[in-house]
């Protein structure tokens, strides 16, 4: 049994409200985007330094990882890691607040200061703690989740997760629609894999009254727009999910000119890996098949983006349960999956875990706009909550790891 309660995580979170909403501001203040959180970067090592924490940094570029050793700690005791994103968005803010973004055309607009100093605050409540700590904490403050090829991926490539060995990840995101405090855990794959699409088909222009001396690569697009249709209705079990959209397309000048190419841009989503690839097939062998049919020529480039992000049956059940013991049955729902993407994705492949929504929303207040939206802001109150359940989760999994 643990020796500690909820109520001394609750209790040391809610001590810092202050602090907390402090580190939160200065962030929001000065957003800094994708593998560019310099002055960030910097913020997070100073809190971690009063700390006394142990740190590596220039991890991905701008990322820190501290490491906090429990003083119950014991050789072969487990590690636990906590990740919080630092990067902002290419967003001009809107939301008239006092400490709203200095930086013209970038916002935090996804909540991502908020992540980085609840990441923080577990710091600081756990350092409180530290004597009882059976274990290892080690926190992953990560650049660039927001672009390829995800901070993530290069913090795993250049040994986040190692020396300590993590044993299970958790992390967290602010949800702006739903009621602040709550929190909902989904115990599988709840976020989707992310590819984008770039297509050139290249026919041969010339008059449009002399098609018969043309290879129209605007009729070709079309029918291949349309085919591109039966990727996910034909290929994929109708009980799973999977997107196929054709965002841009781009050709022409004129009424009466065919043009020499045309362009399509696109995303594909999916929750199942192999169907993914399967997919990226499947696109590939529709583009030429068309291609074939019109005497036209293309060029595909699939850009690889993030995998599906798999939450850990067993972390999810374990984390959901214990937010339960820190914040009451009614404050822990069940999220529902959807068809964004999150790096985070990237630490799952590699160790068990789960992500969890955190509600920040408080409608009355005008706390509602969506995430990557100008007028986007969030309830501060969650931040001593978000702490203390990060906190609360990665001590009661040194505790039952024991
Ligand atoms: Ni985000």
């Amino acid at each position: 049994m643990p020796n500690l309660t909820p109520s001394d995580f609750l209790a040391a979170a809610k001590r810092r409200h202050d602090r907390l909403i402090e580190i939160r501001r200065t962030l929001h203040m000065n957003p800094e985007l994708a593998f560019e959180e310099y002055d960030t970067s910097a913020l997070v090592q100073s809190v971690l330094g009063e700390l006394g924490m142990e740190m590596r940094t220039g991890v991905a570029k701008t990322g820190v990882v501290g490491v906090l050793r429990g003083g119950a700690a014991t050789d072969g005791s487990r590690c636990v890691a906590l990740r919080g994103d630092m990067d902002a968005l290419p967003i001009q803010e809107e939301t008239g607040l006092p400490f709203a973004s200095k930086n013209a055309g970038k916002m935090h607009a996804c909540g991502h200061d908020s992540h980085t100093t609840m990441a923080l605050g577990a710091a600081m409540v756990l350092t409180e703690l530290r004597e009882h700590l059976p274990g290892t904490v080690k926190f992953l403050l990560q650049p660039s989740e927001e672009k390829l090829p995800g901070g993530a991926s290069v913090m795993v490539a250049e040994g986040a997760l190692d020396g300590p060995k993590v044993d299970m990840v958790f992390g967290q995101h602010v949800a702006p629609r739903v009621a602040a405090g709550t929190v909902g855990f989904y115990p599988g794959t709840i976020l989707a894999s992310a590819d984008e699409i770039y297509i050139t088909i290249r026919g041969v222009g010339g008059h449009a009254a002399l098609p018969q001396a043309t290879v129209d690569p605007i009729v070709t697009a079309c029918q291949l727009v349309v085919a591109l249709q039966t990727v996910v209705s034909r290929t994929l079990d109708p009980f799973k999910p999977g997107v196929l959209t054709i965002g841009k397309i781009a050709g022409g000048t004129a009424t009466n000119i065919i043009p020499d190419e045309v362009r399509l841009e696109g995303t594909l989503r999916a929750m199942d890996e192999e169907w993914r690839r399967a997919a990226h097939t499947r696109i590939e062998d529709t583009i030429r098949g068309i291609c074939i049919a019109n005497g036209a020529e293309y060029e595909l480039n699939i850009n690889l983006g993030y995998p599906a992000l798999n939450n850990d049956p067993w972390a999810t059940h374990f984390a959901q349960e214990a937010a339960r013991e820190l914040l009451g049955t009614g404050a822990v729902y069940d999220a529902a999956p959807m068809m964004g993407a999150e790096d985070f994705a990237y630490y799952l492949e590699k160790v068990p875990g789960t992500f969890w929504w955190i509600g920040a929303g408080t409608p009355e207040q005008g706390c509602n706009a969506g995430l990557h939206n100008p007028k986007f802001t969030i309830n501060e109150d969650i931040l001593p909550v978000g702490s203390a359940l990060m906190a609360w989760v990665a001590y009661r999994y040194l505790t039952q790891a024991g």
